[in-house]
């Protein structure tokens, strides 16, 4: 049996393991037009990995407009709408190139398995990709208090595996998600663009670049 660095393996979702960080982008640029707020990739790299309320209060103060409490839980609502349309049909051929042979490969190898998001629909979309027990854990928005970039998704998850964050590492697409693991004290993996995912330890293209061989001891 091989040795690795790490014992936990801790997943976000959403750009991740599957592209609803699409269909969150064309949610979101839906209401952020609707509301008169300019919206482009850019800002859009700034929402990834926020929570719901999170993500449009930075639309709407983008929008430069005011909004009551009421109005923005109907705004909310209506993007969650929107979003849960266009994940209605997501299947397990909606998993990203690498996803369900990184999971199977971690688990194999002994590692335990993770999933970190603050979406509220995370159960219903690993469902839907046929994933869900591919984890061991899984953390998600009614879990938690504090959204990414606070580190406590990545410390509840970890906690919930049985470890200590040293031996843990994170899998993330957005910067607020880096920002979380990197709070934690875990090894961060960017799935991305180094670019943007300055402060990721390593950042690869997707888990089609994923190599377990890379965590030995
Ligand atoms: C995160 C996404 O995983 O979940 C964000 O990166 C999204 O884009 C957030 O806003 C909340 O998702 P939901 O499904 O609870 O609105
Ligand atoms: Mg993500």
């Amino acid at each position: 049996m091989h040795k690795y660095e790490y014992r936990g393996v801790i997943f976000d979702l959403d750009g991740v393991l599957t592209d609803t960080a699409h269909y969150h982008y064309l949610a979101w640029k839906r209401l952020a037009e609707s509301v008169g707020a300019i919206f482009d990739e850019a800002f859009n790299e700034q929402l990834k990995g926020v929570d719901r309320m999170g993500s449009l209060n930075l639309i709407l103060a983008a929008s430069g407009k005011d909004f009551s409490e009421a109005d923005k839980l109907t705004l909310a609502d209506e993007k969650n709408l929107h979003y849960q349309s266009l994940i209605a049909q997501l299947s397990p051929a909606d998993l990203l190139p690498g996803a369900a042979p990184s999971l199977q490969l971690i688990r194999a190898a002994g590692l335990k398995t993770a999933l970190a998001s603050v979406s509220k629909n995370a159960q219903a979309v690993i469902e839907r990709l046929g994933i869900a027990d591919q984890f061991d854990v899984v953390v998600d928005a009614a879990k938690i208090k504090n959204s990414k970039p606070d580190p406590e998704i990545f410390l509840t998850a970890a906690a919930g595996l049985g470890l200590t964050a040293d031996v843990c590492f994170g899998v993330e697409d957005s910067i607020a998600g880096i920002r979380a693991i990197k709070s934690a004290n875990m090894f961060a993996l960017g799935i991305g663009s180094p670019a943007v995912l300055t402060e990721a330890d390593v950042v690869i293209a997707g888990l089609h670049q994923f190599s377990l061989q890379d965590y030995l001891k």
